[in-house]
Parts: C-alpha cells; sequence; structure tokens
C-alpha cells in the first residue's frame, strides 16, 4: 500500500541527498549512539561541533567508562538536559563492568539501557547493526502522517506504537538504515513542520496525501495535553 510505495523514492533520494554528517561516514555503534543521543534534544548543525570535540576526547566506550564526571560535564556544556550526558557514562560503565565492552547488536537488548527509548534503540540497531526495525522520532512522525493522510495525534504513544508496527512491516531486510535516515532527512529538511514544506522538492509528493487534499497545514494534528 502507500507505505511500501515510499521506500524506492525514499531510499534513491536519500543516497543523492543525504547530507555528509561525521557519524554517517563511519557508523560504529559507539559513534552512532553518541549522536543519536545527542541529536535527541540538539539540531544537527549544533551538534557537529560537539561531536567532533567528543570522539577526539573520548574514542571509545571505555574512555567514557572511565571518564571523571566534571571533565564529562565540560564536553556535554551548551548541549543541555545533563542527564543526557550522565546516563552515557552509566551505560559505558554497565557494559564496561558486564565485560562486554560493547553496545548490544538487539534492539530489544538497546532498549533496556539508561537513556535508549524505542526511537534511539531503532536509530542504533538499525544505523550502526543494519537490523530492519523502524527509528520513529518527531520527523517521521510528522512525514508519514502526512503521507498517508492521518489525523490521528501524533502526540499519542498508541500512534506512534503503530506508527512502529506498520513501519515494521514494510522495512525493505537491506537498507533499514538509509531507509531510516532517509524518513528523519526529510523531516528535517524537506517536510518541514507548519505551513510550508517543501512538497517541490520532496520524492514522496507524488503519492503523498496530505500534499494530493492540501492538508499539510492540518496534518500532523498534535492537541495540547
Ligand atoms: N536526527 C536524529 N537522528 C539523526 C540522524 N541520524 N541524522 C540526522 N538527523 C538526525
Amino acid at each position: 500500500e502507500r507505505l511500501k510505495a515510499m521506500e524506492r523514492p525514499l531510499l534513491s533520494w536519500y543516497k543523492e541527498h543525504a547530507r555528509a554528517l561525521p557519524w554517517r561516514d563511519r557508523p560504529e555503534p559507539y559513534r552512532v549512539w553518541i549522536s543519536e543521543i545527542m541529536l535527541q534534544q540538539t539540531r544537527v548543525e549544533a551538534v557537529k561541533p560537539y561531536f567532533e570535540r567528543f570522539m577526539e576526547a573520548l574514542p571509545g566506550i571505555k574512555d567514557l567508562a572511565s571518564v571523571p564526571e566534571d571533565r564529562l560535564l565540560k564536553l556535554w556544556e551548551g548541549l543541555g538536559y545533563y542527564s543526557r550526558a550522565k546516563n552515557l557514562k552509566k551505560t559505558a560503565e554497565l557494559l564496561v563492568e558486564q565485560q562486554v565492552g560493547e553496545l548490544p547488536a538487539s534492539y530489544e537488548e538497546l532498549k533496556k539501557l539508561p537513556g535508549i527509548g524505542s526511537y534511539t534503540a531503532g536509530a542504533i540497531a538499525s544505523i550502526a547493526f543494519g537490523i530492519p526495525v523502524p527509528a520513529v522520532d518527531g520527523n517521521v512522525l510528522r512525514v508519514v502522517s502526512r503521507v498517508t493522510g492521518s489525523k490521528e495525534d501524533i502526540l499519542k504513544q498508541s500512534v506512534k506504537r503503530r506508527m512502529e508496527e506498520d513501519l515494521k512491516a514494510v522495512m525493505p531486510e537491506l537498507e533499514a538504515s538509509f531507509y531510516n535516515q532517509g524518513l528523519i532527512e526529510i523531516g528535517a529538511i524537506v517536510c518541514v513542520p507548519n505551513g510550508s514544506p517543501l512538497c517541490g522538492q520532496c520524492p514522496l509528493a507524488s503519492i503523498c496525501i496530505a500534499r494530493i487534499k492540501g492538508l499539510t497545514g492540518e496534518i500532523p494534528v498534535k492537541t495540547p495535553k
């Protein structure tokens, strides 16, 4: 159906238009993890210099596990939401103590770690390990709601969970990384919030119900709680 029809245009668009970002060039699990945590509440352009600095200072899980907290917080200074940094360190300590020393290559196991919810687990699993699971964040909720013309409230957990299930059913087995990043990228640079998405540049425009019906101003629906 409509979701399945997204795959080909999405993947070819992503391969042509993806921004070169430091964590994309070398998608090792540790790098993907740190980048996704930084990106949870911070924009790409702001994250870039922090990411580079962080990787130079703490290039691996063991470095993160043993860094003094004041040094860690210094590296995080300006990014805000410091619990993110503390959870990173806690997780690194946990993995080193358990003598694993690396992130688990499993969506379910990733989700058990501090600071990693369904979005971040899906992003790490797909981008770093190639596991075909979705990564539904605010960008993806917006893009997919518009494509399908859904007027359901994207702030509802149940709506997000259903979208995760629906996407899981149509994920390409071998290109989950580009598929998820393609959706995120379209949401970030083309299918932007509010009334002015750049539908002229969107590879999904021809199958997008919100565009066809002129509803991009109404969708996604976000009912304030
Ligand atoms: N926002 C969250 N994750 C991202 C990613 N992998 N690339 C670009 N923007 C993002």
